[in-house]
């Protein structure tokens, strides 16, 4: 069999553990589930965009699993494409040096048994960084430099609900690098498109294209377009190429209300009292 494992949406923090316990439930059951790699979809930290300490938890963190291992970036790491959520959170390059320190790459190609995977950083996606385009002449050369069906991974969902909606939103990639993302996607043999960022699973086919939401690790989301709040990991069988998907949910990973957990009292979790993980469990 060759598996690949999928965690998302970690939101781990050295000053605000609020979800450490459910971290290492998912490590750990990422180490048992015999792996062939490990994938994770971004939003490692809560306030990645701007603390080095935080960066260097999640790349702590990630040394103790098992498998081999990639990871790419999400707002919560590098900050948002543009527009953005808020002005001072946008991507920037001392925010992808940030990244590139810990963790080397912020995109990857492997093969996992039938099938390529290509990771991308759609934070870049619109930014007009350098990067941007760098990537853009990458992704090309990778999309048609395998015989091999295609798993594409990203942060953000493409879209909400429809390939050409037009709303420029925080919830998925904006309009137009998601068009030129989407031309390349179909001059190219991807089958799949995995994302993050909505904490909440949802697997569907569009043009004969399918989207894999993934659940996070951390907290439950918003059941945008129908989609389905839910802590979990995912697992994908890639032997065949037929690709089977499962969810676990491993024992004691609690579905975390972030509306709950900030007491209507704070605007973002990096504003709560500090709560430091215990690192060692
Ligand atoms: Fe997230
Ligand atoms: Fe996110």
């Amino acid at each position: 069999m060759a598996r690949l494992v999928l965690l998302s949406d970690l939101h781990l923090s050295h000053t605000h553990g609020f979800f450490w316990d459910n971290w290492r439930r998912a490590r750990d059951a990422a180490n048992a589930a015999d792996a062939d790699m490990v994938v994770i979809c971004g939003d490692l930290c809560i306030n990645g965009t701007d603390s080095d300490g935080e960066m260097a938890l999640a790349g702590r963190a990630l040394a103790r699993l098992s498998a081999p291992w990639r990871a790419i970036p999400g707002n919560h790491d590098t900050g948002e494409e543009p527009p953005g959520q808020a002005p001072d959170q946008i991507i920037t390059e001392a925010r992808l040096a940030r990244w590139h320190n810990v963790f080397g790459a912020d995109r990857f190609a492997e093969t996992v048994g039938a099938w390529r995977i290509i990771g991308i950083n759609a934070q870049l996606l619109g930014s007009g960084l350098p990067a941007e385009a760098e990537q853009d002449s990458w992704l090309d050369q990778e999309l048609h430099g395998t015989d091999l069906p295609i798993v594409l991974i990203q942060h953000k969902p493409l879209f909400l609900s429809d390939p050409m909606e037009t709303a420029v939103t925080a919830t998925c990639t904006t309009p137009a690098p998601r068009a030129a993302l989407l031309r390349r996607i179909r001059g190219a043999d991807v089958r799949l498109v995995v994302s993050g960022h909505l904490h909440a699973y949802r697997d569907m086919t569009i043009n004969g294209l399918r989207y894999l939401w993934l659940p996070a690790t951390s907290f439950t989301g918003q059941p945008h377009a129908g989609a389905v709040p839910m802590v979990a990991i995912t697992s994908i069988d890639l032997t065949t190429e037929t690709p089977e998907i499962t969810l676990h949910h491993p024992e004691g990973l609690r579905p975390i209300d972030l509306v709950e957990l900030k007491q209507g009292r704070y605007a973002f979790l990096r504003d709560m009292p500090a709560c430091p993980p215990d690192e060692a469990a």
